[in-house]
């Protein structure tokens, strides 16, 4: 070691070589159709749009952009598949297609990890641990549920709703599709999936994953376009049930649209989690835990702990401890294994990031960039933390859905609260504090739909996720999930 790395190693950083992950591991092809009724086709109008990959603004692949037309006959394929075929499917029989799904995954996931992190920026090491082994982690558990759904709480015999249309965002692709996927055929629906423009391929691969397992034809659909699609899916007729992963704006709107009808409807949308941090939390593991809070997939998380509130007393502390800690994430190639810090998943969401962060700057807020270098080509934004943030400003009120953490100051627990709640969104807040008594008082207080105990970003299967009032309503994983796709 020269004497330069063994000074950067006291301080707590090492210099890396670069170890990247192959992309040919990807083995994608040059242009994707839709995936209807078992087949992939191509799109009636034969329009088509390219995917990028958000760190080189390279092109990955060519997809279809379905109408209408296509939207039409991919819930025909899943109505006639429901009526023919999967609703006359046993549970156990449901179960054996869900785990076989399940292994494949598994098997898969070297090159799924790839292709996700290709098409969407995020590291590879988050996209390898977390998001492919969390996704044949939904597929496993919700195979155990098929054939115990008399005994799940909702009665005897339990019906499905029928055909559900599935809308999912661009920040966790595979692991919404399996969010979304693997409950509605645990519960006995047909499903059309309609993946994000920006991230696409990993629900292709699943895709062909569905016919390896030999899924009978039309219980997955999986239409690949831009918000038309969505809206042509929300709007036909022959769906009984919307499942939306997205903005609040657009969730708003599916609402108003679905309310003319008889679909049954699960929002999940944004949010603006608060992350309360007391005096005597074990501060190593509380800042670990504030960075991945925010910085986890670039602050691209709906439940990001994008506010921090800090205990007026430890505030000067947290914020230097914290700020020394952003100066050593690693930015860059999402395809090493050691970064910490991918890309901005588009040109059109760092935009908006820049902006909210420019209002930051103008309100008074104090800003923190990490210095680290950014790459000449792609979508790139550099952690950042805002101190001096009061209630009032943008960023403390709005989604940034980027690296950008609001930091806010408190004096009492009843303080922490009313400032955790000054919020429309209510999906998650983490509380850190060795008493656990005042843990429990906090969180019964606070209104969101996960709370996080001296923990943040925690996921798994098992557990119910979803929100409140802006945040949407309805919830997924655990056994609460099965309720969302059965007739009860
Ligand atoms: P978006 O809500 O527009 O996109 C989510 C999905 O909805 C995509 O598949 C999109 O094609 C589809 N969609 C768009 N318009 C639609 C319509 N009228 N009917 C049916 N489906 C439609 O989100 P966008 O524009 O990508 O991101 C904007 C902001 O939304 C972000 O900055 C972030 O604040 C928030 N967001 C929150 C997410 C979450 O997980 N809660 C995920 C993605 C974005
Ligand atoms: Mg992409």
């Amino acid at each position: 070691m020269t004497e330069k790395k063994l000074a950067n190693s006291q301080l707590g950083s090492l210099d890396y070589d670069p170890a990247p992950e192959s992309a040919s591991i990807a083995r994608l092809k040059p242009s994707y159709g839709l995936f209807i009724n078992g087949e992939f086709t191509d799109p009636s109008r034969h329009e088509q749009f390219v995917t990028l990959n958000p760190a080189t603004e390279e092109t990955l692949a060519t997809v279809a952009q379905a109408s209408a037309v296509d939207v039409d006959a991919a819930v025909s394929a899943a109505r006639k598949a429901y009526e023919t075929v999967w609703s006359k499917t046993t549970g156990a029989e449901r179960s054996k297609y869900l785990f076989r799904i399940a292994r494949l995954i598994q098997e898969r996931s070297r090159e799924l990890a790839v292709v996700e992190t290709l098409d969407n920026g995020k590291p590879i090491r988050e996209s390898r641990d977390i998001d492919i082994p969390l996704a044949a982690a939904h597929f496993f558990y919700y195979a155990g549920w098929a054939d115990k759904l008399d005994h799940a709480g909702f009665g005897a015999n339990p019906q499905p709703i029928g055909v559900a249309g599935q809308i999912i965002p661009w920040n966790f692709p595979l692991l919404m599709a399996a969010w979304k996927l693997a409950p509605a055929l645990a519960a006995g629906n047909t499903c059309v999936l309609k993946p994000a423009e920006t991230t696409p391929l990993s629900a292709l691969i699943l895709a062909e994953i569905l016919q390896q397992a030999e899924l009978p034809a039309g219980v997955v659909n999986i239409v690949t376009g831009d918000g038309s699609t969505g809206a042509a899916l929300v709007d036909h007729r022959g769906v009984d049930k919307i499942a939306f992963t997205g903005s609040t704006d657009v969730g708003r709107l599916i609402q108003q649209r679905v309310a003319v009808s008889q679909k049954r409807l699960t929002l999940e949308l944004g949010g603006k989690g608060a992350n309360i941090v007391f005096e005597d939390a074990p501060i190593d593991e509380m800042i670990e835990g504030i960075i991945d809070g925010i910085f986890f997939n670039q602050g691209h998380v709906c439940c990001a702990g994008s506010r921090l509130l800090v205990q007026e007393s430890v505030a000067d502390e947290v914020l230097r401890r914290l700020v020394r800690r952003v100066e050593q994430l690693r930015l860059g190639d999402p395809m090493d294994k050691n970064t910490d810090v991918g890309a901005i998943n588009s040109a059109q969401q760092l935009a908006r990031i820049e902006e909210l962060t420019e209002f930051g700057e103008s309100e008074g807020a104090t800003r923190y960039t990490s210095s680290c270098e950014l790459p000449e080509k792609g979508y790139w934004f550099a952690p950042t933390v805002f101190a001096n943030v009061s209630q009032s400003h943008r960023i403390a009120r709005e989604e940034i859905f980027g690296p950008v953490l609001s930091v806010l100051t408190f004096r009492t627990p009843e303080e922490a609260v009313a400032k955790a709640n000054n919020t429309n969104y209510g999906l998650a807040c983490g509380v850190w504090s060795e008493k656990g008594s005042r843990t429990l008082w906090v969180a019964e207080r606070l209104s969101a739909g996960v709370i996080w105990a001296n923990t943040y970003n925690r996921f798994d299967p098992t557990s119910p996720f979803g929100g409140v009032r802006e945040s949407g309503f309805g919830r997924e994983g655990g056994r609460h999930g099965l309720e969302a796709y059965l007739n009860v």
